[in-house]
C-alpha cells in the first residue's frame, strides 16, 4: 500500500450523491487497491449534523483504505492540502426560481470555492465539478482560482456518456464493453450533444451498424439529453448513485488513465477545438492519462454534428454571458 494518502475533498457531502460516493471511495474505487484516503467533507452547517452520522457509518464499515475523514463547514479548511476536489454541493433550483436566480446562487458558492482552492488546495490539485449547472458552475471556480492551472477543472459529463453507451448496447444489443469512442459535446443540459458517428461496437462504426438515421435523431439523443428530467420524473428526486458513479468514474481516468484506444467524455476548458470558443468549459472526446487530458483531435464533423455542437456551445456562452454580467468572472 503506498504510503501517502490521497486528500479527496468532497462538498455537499450529506447529500444524496455524497451518499453513494464517499462509500465508493472509501471502498477504493477511485484510486485502487493501493491508496489510502483522506476525506475532507465539506458541508453548509445546517447540513453539519446529517454528515456527522455519515461519518458514523463510514467508520462502520471499518473500511482499510479509509486513512481520516474531516468535516467542515469552512472551505479554507476542508481544502486545505487536498489533491483531488469533487464539487457536488450545489443550490437545487426551488419554486420561482429563473435561471439567472440559479446562476447566481450558486455563482456565490463556486466563486467562494474556487478562491479558497486557489489559495489553500495541494500544488497537484485536479477539481471535478459534479453540481449543476455543472458547465458553468467549473467556469467560475476557475476563473476565481487564477494561480490553478486552467486544465484542472472539469465539469462531469461522464454520466451523460454512460448514459449514451447504455441506450446504444440497449438498442444494437451489444455489451456495454464492446463500444468504445462515445462522446458527449457541450453542456451537461438538455442541448448536449451525443455523437455516436465516431462511436465504435467492437471495431465498427456505431451509427453504420445502427443503420437509423431518424433513431439516432428522434430517439437516442432525445433519450440520452433528458434521461436526467426523466429520473427526476421517475424518482422524485435526481439521478443519486448513478451521479456518483460517473464522478468516480471521470475522476478515476482523470488520475488513473482512459482505456488503450478508447477515450471518455468530459467538459474541460476549451483551447478552441472544433470551434469552441477558448474557455467555455465544454464537453469534448478526451484522452487521459496521470492526471493530464488531451482533446482527441481530427474527428470529421458533418453538418448534422456541426449544428448540435453550435447548438450547446451557444448556450454555454449564454451562461457565461449572464454570469460576467452578474459580476461572477
Ligand atoms: P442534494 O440536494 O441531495 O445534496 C446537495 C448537498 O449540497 C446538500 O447536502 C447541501 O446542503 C449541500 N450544499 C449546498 N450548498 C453547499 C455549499 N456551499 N458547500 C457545501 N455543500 C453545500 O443534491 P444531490 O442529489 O446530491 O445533487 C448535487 C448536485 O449534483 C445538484 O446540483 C444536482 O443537480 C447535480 N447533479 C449533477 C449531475 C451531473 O451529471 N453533472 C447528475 C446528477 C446531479
Ligand atoms: C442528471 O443529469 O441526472 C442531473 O443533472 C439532473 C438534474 O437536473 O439534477
Amino acid at each position: 500500500m503506498s504510503a501517502t494518502p490521497v486528500k479527496v475533498a468532497v462538498t455537499g457531502a450529506a447529500g444524496q450523491i455524497g451518499y453513494s460516493l464517499l462509500f465508493r471511495i472509501a471502498a477504493g474505487d477511485l484510486l485502487g487497491p493501493d491508496t489510502p484516503v483522506q476525506l475532507r467533507l465539506l458541508e453548509i452547517t445546517p447540513a453539519l449534523k446529517a454528515l456527522e452520522g455519515v461519518v458514523m457509518e463510514l467508520d462502520d464499515c471499518a473500511f482499510p483504505l479509509l486513512d481520516s475523514v474531516e468535516i467542515g463547514d469552512d472551505a479554507n479548511t476542508i481544502f486545505d492540502g487536498a489533491n483531488l476536489a469533487l464539487l457536488v454541493g450545489a443550490r437545487p433550483r426551488s419554486k420561482g426560481m429563473e435561471r439567472g436566480d440559479l446562476l447566481e446562487a450558486n455563482g456565490a458558492i463556486f466563486t467562494a470555492q474556487g478562491k479558497a482552492l486557489n489559495d489553500h488546495a495541494a500544488d497537484d490539485i485536479r477539481i471535478g465539478v459534479t453540481g449543476n449547472p455543472a458547465n458553468t458552475n467549473a467556469l467560475i471556480a476557475k476563473t476565481n482560482a487564477p494561480d490553478i492551472p486552467a486544465e484542472r477543472f472539469s465539469a462531469l459529463t461522464r454520466l451523460d456518456h454512460n448514459r449514451a453507451i447504455s441506450q446504444l448496447a440497449a438498442k444494437t444489443g451489444a455489451r456495454v464493453t464492446d463500444i468504445t469512442k462515445m462522446t458527449i459535446w457541450g453542456n451537461h443540459s438538455a442541448t448536449q450533444y451525443p455523437d455516436i458517428f465516431h462511436a465504435e461496437i467492437a471495431g465498427r462504426n456505431a451509427a453504420e451498424v445502427v443503420g437509423d438515421q431518424a433513431w439516432i435523431a428522434d430517439d437516442f439523443i432525445p433519450t440520452v439529453a433528458k434521461r436526467g428530467a426523466a429520473i427526476i420524473e421517475a424518482r422524485g428526486a435526481s439521478s443519486a448513485a448513478s451521479a456518483a458513479s460517473a464522478t468516480i468514474d471521470a475522476a478515476r481516468d482523470w488520475l488513473l488513465g482512459s482505456a488503450e484506444g478508447d477515450w471518455v467524455s468530459m467538459a474541460v476548458s476549451s483551447d478552441g477545438s472544433y470551434g469552441v470558443p477558448e474557455g467555455l468549459i465544454s464537453s469534448f472526446p478526451v484522452v487521459t492519462k496521470g492526471g493530464d487530458w488531451e482533446i482527441v483531435q481530427g474527428l470529421d464533423i458533418d453538418d448534422f454534428s456541426r449544428a448540435k455542437i453550435d447548438a450547446s456551445v451557444a448556450e454555454l456562452v449564454e451562461e457565461r454571458d449572464a454570469v460576467t454580467q452578474l459580476g461572477l468572472i
